[in-house]
């Protein structure tokens, strides 16, 4: 099975490569990425050169480089986004771009090489496309039955691709499948997000910016089980069918602070108390029963605190890789964005 894999060098894409050159000998990879800020192709280094892997630099919205490489491969993981909530707010332009103007093209071009619809096309999504749940109904959880109510920019975004992967299906019966996924961590995620930004401070003497009142929750999973969820899904999933993937492990932001901490021996006055996030979503939680129950996927790595330390020991281990990401990011990020595109 030859993969496109759009997005392979961010942080979930570059564990799936990782993970899929492990674990299926008969797979092959062919990674398509633009490298905005978050994509580093240093995330991908063991692996560069191998036979069952070939990276393509290159962006999902050039029609004419997608549809040559979807003529060569058997299916399609679509990860390629903008992926960070503060920067939506930000600026919006390029999560419309990448995200929905993005899966569209792609959605087009592989119309374009495959009238019989016989290649499947796995749309990865966010639970945050459901919006957010009250903290005070603990029951409720995010399952495929949930209505749409997304609040921010990127989860608009990433809410009005979900729509077109759906429409593809529903419209020219293409083999279209969507997952949307709880917050992960793991290694090489790109020091913006909560975890590796708390721990990488930690490690500079550097407090970490707690937004608002530190309540809001989210239901952590490691990236090695929401890459074996998508495979599941690929391999095993039902075209025209959602499928929502969690940790069943949520937390609020303050108990994830306080846990970090801790592992790094470090106390209380390191958490500086900063102005809330626009719109923050309170609470995700969700409900995998289906993948479950259909597909056979629960998580076995995400186990808490045992998962957490052994992020925070990936970050402490490997400070070549973040100091290098830290230090560009931004730079990168401006001329990939309105540069060199
Ligand atoms: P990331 O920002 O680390 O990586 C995104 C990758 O996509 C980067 O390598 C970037 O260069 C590439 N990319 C962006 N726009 C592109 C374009 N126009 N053409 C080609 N490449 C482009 O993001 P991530 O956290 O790895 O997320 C991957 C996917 O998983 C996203 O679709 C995101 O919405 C989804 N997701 C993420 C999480 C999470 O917790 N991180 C949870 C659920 C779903
Ligand atoms: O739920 C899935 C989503 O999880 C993915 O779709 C997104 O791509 C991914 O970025 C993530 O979104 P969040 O907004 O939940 O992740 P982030 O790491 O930015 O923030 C996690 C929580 O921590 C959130 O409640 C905001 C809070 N936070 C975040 C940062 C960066 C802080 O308190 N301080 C911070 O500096």
């Amino acid at each position: 099975m030859h993969i496109l894999l759009t997005g392979g060098s961010g942080f979930i894409g570059s564990n799936f490569v990782r993970y899929v050159l492990r674990d299926r000998p008969g797979y092959s990879v062919t990674n398509l990425d633009c490298l905005t800020y978050s994509g580093n192709p240093e995330n991908l280094s063991d692996v560069e050169g191998g036979p069952r892997y070939t990276f393509v630099h290159g962006n999902i919205l050039d029609i004419e480089l997608v549809t040559e490489l979807m003529q060569k491969v058997d299916c399609v993981v679509h990860m390629a986004a903008e992926s960070h909530v503060d920067r939506s707010i930000i600026d919006a332009r390029p999560f419309v771009e990448s995200n929905v103007l993005g899966t569209q093209t792609l959605l087009d071009a592989l119309r374009r090489v495959d009238p019989d619809n016989t290649k499947k096309f796995v749309h990865v999504s966010t639970d945050e496309v459901f919006g957010d749940l009250p903290l005070d109904k603990p029951d409720e959880l995010f399952s495929e039955t949930t209505p749409y109510a997304p609040s921010s920019p990127y989860s608009s975004s990433k809410a009005g691709s979900d729509m077109i992967a759906r429409a593809y299906h529903h419209t020219f019966g293409m083999q279209v499948m969507i997952t949307n996924c709880s917050n992960n961590h793991g290694p090489y995620q790109f020091p913006e997000k909560v975890i590796p930004l708390f721990v990488t401070n930690l490690i500079e003497g550097k407090k970490v910016p707690l937004y608002g009142d530190g309540q809001n929750v989210r239901d952590w999973l490691h990236v090695e089980d929401h890459n074996e969820a998508v495979l599941a899904v690929l391999e095993k999933g039902t075209a025209g069918e959602q499928y929502c993937i969690g940790g069943n492990n949520e937390r609020s932001n303050l108990e994830l602070t306080h846990s970090i901490l801790e592992l790094m021996g470090k106390g209380e006055d390191m958490i500086e108390r900063v102005t809330d996030r626009l719109g923050h979503d309170r609470r995700y939680a969700i409900d995998a029963t289906k993948l479950k129950t259909e597909l056979g996927w629960a998580p076995s790595r995400s186990a808490w605190p045992q998962a957490l330390e052994a992020t925070v020991k990936w970050y402490v281990d490997n400070e070549a890789w973040w100091k290098n990401v830290k230090s560009g990011a931004y730079r990168k990020y401006y001329e990939t964005q309105y540069g060199s595109r």
